[in-house]
């Protein structure tokens, strides 16, 4: 079959799509796949990128990006042939085919919300992941958090701040985020890898972090911190009608680097000072309780494909439900892979059953 892998895009994380799409790329069964690497540039270019992995790796601190060169990509839309063009420099076209299905390795707005899901349910073209319901519904915190808690998941305390509830009224909003207990975490509705995210120590610093989520979305959270560890599960869509199946759980650790919490640069770029630890050392009822929340998220939210679960564990042992990615990080240090790792799926094998359940 042929595969399209497609990453970068839009959003504020496209340097983490392309690492994640330099494993996968290394990874991906080339003798049975005929793989077509497509990158989205951070304006939204589709373009042909060379198949070279080393190129879209973080290292070194430097966040890779889809070089703006190479021939332009046409999806086939309208069902009149299935087959892909590139447009070449010179204004020719040439055919790469049918594509079998496409790897949409996308992070936050413009790939994990539906947008491409919806292009490619309009292109009749098969992918990889959820689909456009579940995508959009999870992209978006506030959404997520509605959703779950319809469905008696334990979620955290949080307002939202709509676009129109700051411009109307300002002083109401902060009102409402100052009932909540502190520290706070403000956060953009739509977005991932922390990218926005602040931690409030006290009300004073509440209209900042406001100001300052909404560079990043005009919709605004303030969730209630949680004292709690971070324990994350991988989830994958069981095989025809079985029920999804999780992974060994994980533990995130902070461990310096003066890091506040789990932010940006802890991900990426320092990553000296966070540990992750899979099977994570949990009492075996938690672990159970986890388990039932990852599965009952995952099927509420109507996940296809992968998605992991986020979870904080309290000095009590209560289990949150913080949120769900439906295109997790998927490096090989990544949590999504290691957490699988621990349950003796290895990353060439979880490539190759998202594959499978997406051609099924
Ligand atoms: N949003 C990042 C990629 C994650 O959830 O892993
Ligand atoms: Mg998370």
């Amino acid at each position: 079959p042929r595969v399209a892998v497609v990453f970068g895009g839009r959003s504020e994380e496209h340097s983490i799509s392309c690492a994640t799409a330099a494993s996968v790329l290394r990874t991906v069964d080339r003798e049975r796949y005929d793989v077509v690497p497509i990158g989205i540039t951070r304006d939204g270019h589709w373009v042909l990128v060379p198949d070279d992995p080393s190129a879209l790796e973080i290292r070194d601190g430097r966040l890779p990006e889809v070089p703006p060169t190479g021939p332009q990509v046409m999806v086939p839309l309208g069902g009149v042939d299935h087959v892909w063009r590139l447009v070449q420099d010179d204004g020719s076209t040439v055919e790469v085919g049918v594509v079998d299905v496409v790897l949409p390795l996308l992070h936050g707005p413009f790939g994990e919300d539906g947008t491409i899901q919806g292009l490619l349910e309009l292109a009749d073209i098969r992918y990889v992941g959820c689909g456009v319901l579940a995508s959009a519904a999870m992209m978006d915190k506030h959404v997520m958090k509605v959703v779950f808690a319809a469905a008696g998941l334990p979620v955290g305390a949080y307002t939202v701040i709509t676009d129109l509830a700051w411009r109307r009224d300002r002083a109401a909003c902060l009102e409402a985020a100052r009932a909540l207990d502190f520290p706070v975490f403000v956060k953009p509705a739509r977005a991932g890898s922390s990218v926005g995210v602040h931690k409030v120590d006290d009300p004073a610093g509440l209209e900042t972090a406001v100001e300052r989520a909404r560079a990043h979305d005009p919709k605004v959270l303030v969730e209630q911190g949680i004292d709690g560890r971070e324990i994350e599960c991988g989830v994958l869509q069981g095989r025809g009608t079985e029920p999804p199946r999780v992974s060994e759980c994980g533990e995130i650790t902070v461990t310096g680097g003066g890091h506040e919490f789990y932010d940006f640069e802890a991900k990426y770029l320092d990553e000296a000072s966070v540990r992750i630890t899979a099977p994570a050392d949990v009492p075996p009822h938690v672990r159970d309780e986890i388990h039932r929340i990852a599965r009952t998220a995952f099927e509420t939210a109507g996940c296809e494909g992968l998605a992991r679960v986020d979870c904080f564990v309290t000095p009590a042992g209560d289990v949150v439900l913080n949120e769900i990615n439906t295109m997790p990080g998927f490096t090989p240090f990544s949590m999504f892979p290691q957490a699988w790792a621990a349950s003796g799926v290895s990353y060439p094998e979880l490539v190759e059953e998202l594959l499978q359940l997406a051609l099924a």
